[in-house]
């Protein structure tokens, strides 16, 4: 497995890699890896010849009061993950590599970024398009593997591949889960143990959002308020609740197959994330 630690040295790689004719897939991720980020890996693995897995907490898509210095970190347990997994090469630039002293351009999703997560952190698929799209350039991938989990992201990347004609084939993984059925996220280790538990209760009420979709409800307000009031008694602090279409993201007052369940909720200062398909 490559380790490759800046953007010149993974530019020569690829050329070196597409000369070979292999096809290249790349898992994006910022790091400190679970089974979430490894479904995917799995799944790249499958679907490629040249398998690249990039690590960069990128600073961008970090909003002034939000957790970049905190993120956590563990490069070498990373991998001896990925090594497992038979990575080809993993990226891992620096910060200073992939935003140089007078960085200044950026591509934003104009409609989509400002909607669900985009209320409370307005800058944040700016950051992420606009790293990613650099992470496309730089590897230059057929696929690319994105989870569910941040489905919001999943919409933009795709979104973004259409408008600026990218010749990349996204793939997405659906949501790893812990026993309890919290979805595995890396800002997991946040919580304390008891807010870890209450915090299960986000995949409890949305699978009953979806049992009670299955007997034939369909009122959005009504489903909204059943939501609210689970996850409230367990001391989550609801950022937003909201019943969309899974393309446009867009609010639709009755639930319907291709209705896409998406929440986000504190614990503590934990801001988690969880959404559910009809
Ligand atoms: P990160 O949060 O590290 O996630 C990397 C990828 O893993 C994303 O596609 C995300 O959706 C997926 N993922 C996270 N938890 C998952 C789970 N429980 N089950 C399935 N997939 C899961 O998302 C990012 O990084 C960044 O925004 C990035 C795309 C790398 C751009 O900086």
């Amino acid at each position: 497995m490559r380790i490759v630690k800046s953007v010149s040295s993974m530019k020569r790689l690829v050329r070196k890699t597409k000369k070979h004719r292999l096809s290249i897939g790349l898992v994006p991720t910022m790091g400190y890896l679970h089974k979430g980020h490894l479904s995917l890996v799995r799944i790249a693995r499958k679907k490629c010849r040249f398998l690249v897995v990039s690590i960069f907490v990128n600073p961008t898509q970090f909003g002034p009061r939000e957790d970049l210095a905190q993120y956590p970190r563990d490069t070498r347990r990373d991998l001896r993950l990925l090594r497992k997994e038979e990575v080809d090469a993993v990226f891992i630039p620096k910060e200073k590599d992939m935003y140089p002293q007078d960085y200044d351009t950026v591509v934003r999703a104009e409609r989509l970024s400002t909607l669900l997560c985009g209320v409370s952190r307005p800058h944040h698929f700016q950051g992420v398009t606009t790293v990613v799209l650099k992470l496309f350039n730089i590897v230059q991938p057929d696929i690319a593997v994105f989870g569910m989990k941040d489905f919001q992201q999943a919409v933009i990347i795709r979104r973004m591949i259409v408008d600026l004609n990218l010749d990349i084939r996204i793939i997405t993984g659906s949501i790893v889960r812990e026993p309890g059925g919290l979805a595995m996220s890396s800002r997991n280790i946040y919580l304390t143990p008891s807010q870890r538990k209450n915090a299960t209760v986000l995949h409890t009420a949305l699978c009953h959002a979806r049992q009670a979709y299955r007997r034939g409800v369909r009122d959005a307000k009504k489903v909204k308020r059943c939501l609210t009031r689970k996850i409230t008694e367990k001391k989550g602090r609801i950022d937003y609740i909201e019943i969309v279409h899974k393309d446009t993201l867009l609010p639709q007052k009755r639930l319907q197959k291709n209705t896409l369940i998406a929440l986000a909720v504190f614990f503590g200062k934990t801001r988690l994330i969880d959404n559910i398909l009809l």
